[in-house]
């Protein structure tokens, strides 16, 4: 599997971290609009372009992750290919190939993530054009009497068929099972249903063949839900999260990068210096970020402004700041 294993480990390297901004179509607009910006296919390409070309970026980003519109457009006035530029920095391309999480058919209330469906052809297509990693993203909803089972092993054997298919054309698989913030669930049934989604999802992958050397894990921290008011210390907070990885990953995933799902940019680099703080010398992995919102929040509500100075300053501060909070440096 040649170079699989390499580009795996650079991605989750200490001090770098990933820029996930594949935002679909629809999610791109809905923050944009929030901003009352318009979301067109240039305004899109302008705002990728302004955060690619913040200056020095490759010094805390390993790779961004693009949304397949992102993938086909050239930097913004150049006639170089998105992917021939972050190539020509020393970044790695990633592109988000699952196709969206649907309603899972009986099961109201919880999702299921698509796009198997001619996925080898696919990742054929992004490979000979530049991609060197994939994501996907599984989505797991806490509420009365969900996630069920059924969601749970539907979207991990889905997740495990992506991390195969990757695999075996070359591209490093990010294996991303998101259990949502969204609800007013405690901390314990986030520990809970983190323990159980990872559980089922390294079954699959081992039933699948999946290298765990060649793919990067992207989960969730466990948090209590959004509208639960309960108060817990950020040491508890990093102690349940590093004792679901540890009792379900095995050491030979190279990197763990969180994903920041709707905690503030502070929080999220807060709570990854003090992960590493804390179990940085018995960790068997990296462990970093792969944030969206988390690294991009600031940066986008300063374009809004119109200010790409101060935007691009604004993502290189954040991407400062994870990385030193990928070394436990805060
Ligand atoms: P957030 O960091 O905004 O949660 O996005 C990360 C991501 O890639 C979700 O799939």
């Amino acid at each position: 599997m040649k170079n699989l294993k390499n580009i795996a480990q650079a991605m989750v390297s200490p001090g770098k971290g990933i820029l996930a901004a594949d935002e679909s179509t629809p999610t791109c607009t809905k923050r944009f609009t929030a901003l009352k910006i318009e979301s067109t296919e240039s305004s899109r390409n302008r705002y990728r372009s302004m955060l690619l070309s913040a200056n020095n970026l490759n010094q805390y980003i390993s790779g961004v992750i693009l949304f397949d519109e992102t993938f086909y457009q050239n930097m913004i006035d150049t006639s170089q290919t998105i992917p021939q530029y972050l190539k020509s920095k020393n970044i790695l391309t990633g592109i988000k190939v699952d196709t969206g999480a649907k309603s899972l058919a009986k099961h109201p209330g919880e999702k299921i993530t698509e796009g198997l469906d001619n996925l080898r052809e696919r990742l054929q297509k992004y490979h000979m054009e530049g991609a060197d990693f994939a994501k996907w993203r599984a989505v797991i909803t806490i509420n009365k009497n969900i996630p069920s089972d059924t969601c749970m092993h539907a979207n991990a054997h889905a997740l495990a068929r992506y991390a195969s298919l990757c695999q075996e054309n070359s591209i490093v698989p990010i294996v991303e099972p998101e259990v949502l913030m969204e609800g007013n669930h405690n901390i314990n049934t986030c520990y809970e249903v983190t323990d159980k989604i990872l559980k089922i999802v390294f079954q699959e992958l081992k039933l699948l063949k999946v290298d765990l050397e060649a793919m990067v894990l992207k989960p969730n921290m466990v948090l209590s839900g959004l509208e639960n008011n309960e108060k817990i210390s950020e040491d508890t907070v990093a102690k349940m999260t590093y004792d679901v990885l540890n009792k379900n990953v095995p050491k030979e995933v190279p990197g763990i990068a969180f994903l920041s799902g709707g905690q503030s940019s502070d929080l999220a680099t807060q709570r990854l210096n003090n992960l590493n703080k804390l179990y940085g010398n018995e960790k068997s992995w990296n462990l970093t970020f792969s944030y969206g919102r988390g690294l991009q929040q600031d940066a986008l509500l300063n374009w809004a402004t119109g200010n790409t100075k101060k935007a691009q300053e604004a993502l290189i501060y954040r991407a400062k700041m994870n990385q030193h909070a990928s070394l436990g440096k805060l």
